[in-house]
């Protein structure tokens, strides 16, 4: 993602005041509860007034509706938009993404209202990842909360801030299943889970929409990337998928369609091939699966100029031919690439895909505009006033602040290590100690890295102004040079040290000498995850490590802070720290919240939804594998087992895994039945006790094992999880329900359904730690 110089935002004219703006209608709206309309839409209503407007509309207009241009800061690709001006007069742009500020989308907005003839409002969207302007953490962190509250309010929070800037639609939620942490985009996943991802892709959706999409503190969802784009091979973005048919219904497929059911109004393509056909020209996909299976009525959008891109893929010589693939495939909206308005007009004129086509696609469109209250009142979404009271606004940062703290990973803590004492000196050391744009992660969207507290500043605002810190930068980030160039060409601003790395590792080791204590902080840079940022090496960059080596031996207890977009092979460091915290990139307040758990004002309890391997030579490796017909049960000497000569199988911190200050007792899970008839269902209880010295948290997590099958089955499938609060010494029964829709999957012949036989439950604090009871189905 590249922002553009404010000279060339300046000189597109997005920042010029409006001098006769229309007064929005808007009411004020001081919370996040979704302000709702007094009617709902009324299909018949809608139909009426979009066919009277199509009845007015010439072809060429129908296809402008289908093109949606860049206007603004963020670039995500080789190509921008071109004459968005007269285009938009001529009534040959539909939506406008990039543009934000009640300001600037006036501007725009004003230019089709005033300027086209049909005066056809304009939609605007934006990736709003993990916020808009307060910036909550990445996806991937939000996840690992396993906290759908704290979730859903931060996209209703994003939501409110998005459409108090002017905007209506965001690119989100991101729900593709990754298993893979080479892969930059994991970062912007829920990770590896279908079950947890799919709960997580409706709480986004709840919170982005409301109940009422035309509302004017709420804005349309848009579910990304359809489909199986986190399977891209070898981790590299952009990169060919390809899946069995039974493994993308089971495993990849769900959360895209529980973001539907959720009620999401759009879906954006995927750039990966499927099995030979790129998602955007995959009529498989998007019009039996999409439509006609899953009966999805909103709008489907490709990502940035995905149909140009058809023609390197190898699917046809030129555009006309991509974008007749693109609309035989049930793609609606071109997004920048304007192959759609290059070409629609000559490939009807030639016969070869009919204005029936077209009506179905720009139909789409316009009844998304109405479902959001455009036709009614353009300006909705531009309200100044409104933009002032919440842009920002000491609730949302609060809000950040704890939502934050809930999606910290304690990885490690020996001999209680942690939480610090405030009268403890610190030697803080690492280059990310004072970094805040870092902080905001990859896709901080309209964030703004000024506003976001470092670790040190935290530390300060949590430990008082008295605490003794001595900081040493210690190690850069990053000494690749040709990786440093590319980054910073993207936004980056990684500075290299002039001092040699000898240099700065002494002067950290120096430092820790005199301190009670060292925190290093340290990881990758925000941009070394994300779109386009796919690592092969998933260590500590640069000479990070030797720093800590350095640190360890010096004796002082050892506390290291993560900050990383992607679960990093950290072999050595688990090995050798006291302590070990996973911040990922925690969001504007992400210093303050990093603060909170290091001196205990919050007791962590977030555990991680993507498996940590040891080596990246694991890779592939999350925790619902199969078992193989020669699984390795640990004898060392038995060769002919499922398993590597060099690195164990297990990983480093498995799915669900991540501590507390305090520890929790399971009691053995016991089942309501040994028997579950087919069409009832049965509890699982457990009693959890917190047996430690603080109040706290525990996600207590459920899964399930289908023995025998007509198809193989994972050895373990989360199907649901308890997250509860126990004061010290307190205990708490907890109980599950399953039933036999949580034992479905799709069998030999593609049918969705569960098969009689015998179940085992577990139930534990992670995907490994766990214990176990049997029950059988019957039909
Ligand atoms: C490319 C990315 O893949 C997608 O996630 C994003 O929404 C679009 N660009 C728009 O910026």
């Amino acid at each position: 993602m590249r922002k553009l110089p404010l000279a060339l935002v300046l000189s597109l004219g997005l920042m010029v005041p409006q001098v006769n703006a229309q007064k929005a209608k808007s009411k004020k709206a001081p919370s996040t509860t979704v302000q709702q309309k007094t009617k709902p839409v009324n299909p018949a209503e809608m139909k009426k007034f979009i066919d009277a407007l199509m009845a007015k509309m010439t072809l060429e207009e129908k296809i402008g509706q289908l093109n949606l241009v860049s206007v603004g800061f963020t670039v995500t690709g080789p190509v921008v938009s071109e004459n968005v001006d007269e285009n938009i007069t001529k009534g040959l742009v539909g939506g406008v993404f990039n543009t934000f500020t009640p300001i600037a989308v006036r501007k725009l907005q004003e230019k089709a209202l005033n300027q086209s003839r049909l005066k056809i409002p304009l939609i605007f969207g934006y990736d709003v990842i993990h916020g808009h302007r307060t910036i909550f953490p990445m996806p991937i962190a939000l996840a690992g909360s396993w906290d759908l509250a704290a979730i859903e309010r931060s996209a209703r929070i994003a939501g409110d801030e998005a459409s108090a800037d002017g905007l209506n639609w965001v690119f989100s939620p991101m729900v593709d299943i990754s298993r893979d942490p080479r892969w930059g985009r994991i970062a912007e996943s829920s990770g590896e889970d279908t079950w947890l991802g799919s709960q997580v892709a409706m709480a986004m959706v709840r919170g982005y929409q409301g109940n009422d999409l035309a509302a004017y503190n709420t804005v349309m969802a848009c579910v990304k990337h359809f489909a199986l784009y986190g399977a891209a091979e070898a981790g590299r973005d952009y990169n060919t998928t390809d899946m069995s048919d039974r493994r993308m219904m089971d495993e990849y497929l769900p959360p895209y369609k529980a973001a539907l059911d959720a009620g999401a109004g759009s879906v954006m393509t995927s750039f990966n091939d499927i099995n030979g056909v790129p998602a955007t020209g995959n009529k498989w996909l998007m019009t039996d699966l999409l439509r006609k299976q899953w009966g999805f009525n909103g709008f489907v959008v490709t990502d940035y100029t995905a149909i140009n891109e058809m023609i390197p893929h190898g699917m046809g010589k030129n555009e006309y031919d991509v974008a007749k693939l693109a609309l035989d495939a049930g793609v609606d909206m071109d997004m920048v690439g304007e192959v759609y308005l290059k070409e629609l007009n000559k490939l009807v004129k030639d016969g070869k895909v009919t204005q029936a086509q077209i009506d179905v696609a720009c139909r789409r469109i316009l009844e998304a505009k109405y479902k959001l209250g455009l036709f009614d009142d353009p300006y909705r979404y531009a309200n100044e006033q409104r933009a002032k009271e919440t842009l920002l606004k000491k609730e949302y940062r609060d809000a950040a602040r704890d939502i934050a703290r809930r999606t910290l990973v304690l990885l490690k803590n020996q001999n209680q290590t942690l939480p610090l004492k405030k009268t403890a000196s610190i030697a803080l050391v690492g280059p990310l100690v004072k970094s805040q744009i870092d902080q905001l992660g990859n896709w901080n969207g309209a964030g703004d890295w000024k506003q976001a507290i470092s670790v040190e500043q935290g530390i300060r605002n949590v430990a008082g102004p008295n605490v003794r810190i001595t900081y040493a930068k210690g190690a850069n980030v990053a000494d690749d040079t040709l990786m440093i160039k590319r980054l910073n060409a993207h936004g980056g601003q990684i500075e290299i040290d002039k001092r040699s790395p000898e240099e700065m590792i002494r002067e950290a080791v120096a430092a820790a000498q005199k301190a009670d204590v060292v925190v290093a902080v340290v990881g990758e840079t925000q941009g070394m995850s994300g779109e386009a940022s796919s690592r092969a090496d998933i260590t500590l960059p640069g000479r990070q490590l030797d720093l800590l080596k350095a640190l360890k031996a010096t004796g002082k207890p050892l506390v290291v802070v993560l900050m990383n977009g992607r679960p990093l092979a950290l072999k050595w460091e688990n090995d050798n720290a006291d302590a070990m915290l996973e911040t990922w990139f925690a969001g504007t307040e992400g210093g303050n919240a990093i603060a909170d758990v290091l001196y205990g004002n919050y007791n962590p309890s977030a555990k991680i939804t993507a498996t940590f391997p040891q080596s990246v030579g694991q890779v592939p490796i999350y925790y619902s594998q199969k078992n193989t017909g020669r699984p390795y049960a640990g004898d060392l000497l038995d060769k002919y087992k499922s398993r590597y000569l060099d690195v164990p199988n297990v990983p480093l911190y498995p799915f669900g895994y991540g501590l507390s200050y305090t520890t929790f007792s399971y009691s053995a899970p016991t089942v309501s039945t040994s028997t579950l008839k087919a069409g009832s269902s049965l509890t699982v209880t457990v009693q959890v006790k917190n047996t430690g010295n603080y109040d706290g948290e525990e996600v207590v997590q459920l899964y399930v094992q289908d023995l025998v099958g007509s198809v193989s089955r994972p050895v373990k499938e989360l199907k649901g999880f308890k997250k509860v609060f126990l004061k010290k010494g307190e205990a708490q029964t907890v109980t599950f329900t399953l039933s036999e829709n949580d034992l479905r999957f799709h069998d030999l012949n593609m049918k969705y359904v569960a098969e009689p036989g015998e179940f085992k439950v577990y139930v534990g604090t992670n995907s490994s730690e766990v214990q176990s009871i049997s029950f059988t189905l019957v039909k």
